[in-house]
Order: structure tokens, then C-alpha cells, then sequence
């Protein structure tokens, strides 16, 4: 392993020693390999090339203070991941699998785990795909499940910093009853117009409403959203968005502080009133937004300018000071791998 720059690392892929995989073969599971290539080589009819029958999650492992490893919330990306093979009809990866193999996946890539205190984390890929030939539309009889970690950076790197938002008036994300909920490649590929139209635009990122009334809050880019005001916190209830983990724990986090939380439909112009809003997932944590622009009305909604909001800070401040193992952890988020 050459000297890494922990502190300058990137958001992306960094190259580590191992991935493992594991194949599913005449109805059931095969035993964990290890492999050293960044390749897999795939049938060239494989059902996640032609019907995207392909789901990934996405975790992290820190270490602490005291040089141990710990991974936030694992059982939830497994449930997570059942759901999204149910969703497009692919073999579910057992929960003793999946943590088996995150475990040996760290395991031996253990030098890759950014030491405490640089804000780096270990990023934790796992992905299912339908590897059996089928000509027709319908499900393979045969899928891998692989987990390849890269030690990404902080998300931001001079603290958290404000962004700026584009509702998108031109694409949806997810259909109302089609595959929004679940973590599947098709919905990131059906994203992609509408974040690169706001980048053209020089906006951080995209706010999907609902696809049906175009009137409520759906998600924002890959992350979910959430409003603060008169001491409650405010997320969208949608079945088209996908129930993000950082959510689920803010929430948590939110209830400890006294603060009132709402799980409901948001209609765009109740953006007028929060005071704070924020993106929230496994990549930043929290992304506070400073602003919000509809083009349907060319009015821009803004929130706290320069720095994040007083709640969403607290929130991002506990949630982190549990992943690192500097705060109490009451509900058993983290797990440790050594
Ligand atoms: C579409 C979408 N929404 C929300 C999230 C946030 O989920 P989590 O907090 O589990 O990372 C993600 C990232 O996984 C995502 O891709």
C-alpha cells in the first residue's frame, strides 16, 4: 500500500487490495471468495446488462479513538438490500451473508480504514446482479453478490457548507408505484439528466417532487430531505422515495433532542417556511441547503446562508460523534469488526 493522504482523500473510488463475491447457483448461495482483480467477468446475455436487474448499498466503517473498527447500522442496508432484490425479483442475500462478508471484506482491506480524526471513513459497496443468460424479460436463475470498500474523504472538507438546490420541473425520478423505494441501478440512471441539468446550471444538486401532482417533495438527488421549523422536523412520507438510513437515525437523534418530528407529505411551498433544510445520507450525512429555486415559479426559497442550521448541526454532530465512538451509543448502531 503506498502512503495515503488521509486527509486529502477524494469522494470516489480509491483502489484497495481485496473484494469478495459469492454466487448463487442451483437455488442457493455458494461459499465467499476473495479476489485480488478489480474485473468480474459476466455473460455477455446477463440480466442486470439488458433488465437491470441490479441493487447496490452503500455503508461506512470508521475508527475510533481507541483504533477499533466499527460499522454503522449493517442490518438496515441487508433489510434494505432484501427489499430491492424482492423488488426486481432477484435472490435475496441472507443477513448472516451479507455481514459475513462486510466483516471479511474489511477484514482484508483493514489498512484502508482511514485512521480517527481525519474525517475519512471506509466506503463499503455491496452489489447484486443477475449474472444468468436470459433472452426474454424475466428474472435469472443465477445472481452474484459482491463487496469491494474505498476510503473516501469527508464529504466536505472545510466543515459543512451550504448548497444550493433546483427543483426538477423537467424529469421525474420514480414512477408512483415503480421502483422508487428500492436501491436499484435504473433509478440513478433515470436521475441523471435532471442532476446534470442542474449542475449546467450551477446547482449543487436536483429536488425530485412527486411524480403523480408534481406538488409534494419526493427526495433530493440521492439523499432525503428534510425541512426544520418551530422545533420539529419536517421529512417527506412518499413510497417513490428510497427510506434512507440517516433519516431513520436523525429522526432518532431529533426525538432525543425535544425536537417534534413530522413524517409527511411537504408541499412545495411549505419550503417558504423552514427555517433549515437539509439532504441527508450515508455520503455526507447532512448537506444543509441554502437555497431552493422552482423554475415552475422562478421563486427562490432560502434557508441559513453561510453555515448549517443550529438543529441540522447538532443532529450531523451526534450522528458522527456515535460513528466514531465518541458519543454514547444507546440503540446499538455500531457493531465492531475488531
Ligand atoms: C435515492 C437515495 N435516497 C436517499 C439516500 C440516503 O440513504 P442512506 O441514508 O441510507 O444512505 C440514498 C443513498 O443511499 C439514495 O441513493
Amino acid at each position: 500500500m503506498e502512503n495515503i493522504d488521509w486527509g486529502h482523500l477524494s469522494f470516489g473510488y480509491n483502489k484497495t487490495n481485496y473484494n469478495t463475491r459469492c454466487y448463487f447457483r442451483n437455488g442457493k448461495w455458494g461459499k465467499i471468495e476473495v479476489s485480488s482483480s478489480e474485473i468480474i467477468n459476466i455473460h455477455i446475455a446477463a440480466t442486470c446488462l439488458h433488465y437491470g436487474q441490479e441493487a447496490f448499498e452503500g455503508l461506512k466503517a470508521f475508527q475510533g479513538k481507541d483504533g477499533r473498527v466499527r460499522v454503522f447500522r449493517w442490518e438496515e442496508n441487508a433489510k434494505r438490500m432484501q427489499s430491492s432484490a424482492k423488488g426486481i425479483r432477484m435472490a435475496e442475500v441472507p443477513g448472516a451473508l451479507f455481514k459475513e462478508m462486510v466483516w471479511k471484506t474489511i477484514a482484508l482491506n483493514r489498512e484502508f480504514v482511514p485512521p480517527y480524526g481525519t474525517g475519512a471513513a471506509l466506503y463499503i459497496r455491496p452489489l447484486l446482479i443477475g449474472t444468468g443468460a436470459e433472452i426474454g424479460v424475466k428474472p435469472a436463475t443465477e445472481y452474484m453478490f459482491m463487496i469491494f470498500v474505498t476510503p473516501v474523504g469527508p464529504y466536505f472538507k472545510e466543515g459543512m457548507k451550504p448548497v444550493d438546490m433546483l427543483i426538477s420541473r423537467e424529469y421525474d425520478r420514480a414512477a408512483p408505484l415503480g421502483t422508487g423505494n428500492i436501491k436499484v441501478g435504473g433509478n440513478y440512471a433515470g436521475s441523471l439528466n435532471a442532476i446534470q441539468s442542474a449542475h449546467d446550471h450551477s446547482f449543487a444538486n436536483v429536488v425530485f417532487l412527486d411524480a403523480k401532482e408534481k406538488k409534494y417533495i419526493d427526495e433530493c438527488g440521492p439523499a432525503n430531505f428534510f425541512g426544520v421549523k418551530n422545533n420539529t422536523y419536517i421529512t417527506p412520507k412518499s413510497d417513490s422515495i428510497l427510506p434512507s438510513i440517516t433519516n431513520k437515525s436523525l429522526i432518532t437523534l431529533a426525538e432525543d433532542m425535544g425536537i417534534k418530528v413530522e413524517r409527511r407529505k411537504v408541499p412545495v411551498e411549505e419550503l417558504e417556511t423552514f427555517e433549515e433544510a437539509g439532504a441527508c445520507g450515508t455520503a455526507a450525512v447532512i448537506s444543509p441547503v441554502k437555497s431552493i429555486y422552482d423554475p415552475a415559479t422562478r421563486k427562490t426559497y432560502t434557508f441559513y446562508q453561510d453555515q448549517a442550521g443550529p438543529v441540522s448541526q447538532e443532529l450531523y454532530n451526534r450522528l458522527t460523534a456515535i460513528q466514531l465512538g465518541d458519543m454514547e451509543d444507546k440503540y446499538g448502531w455500531v457493531e465492531f469488526v475488531d
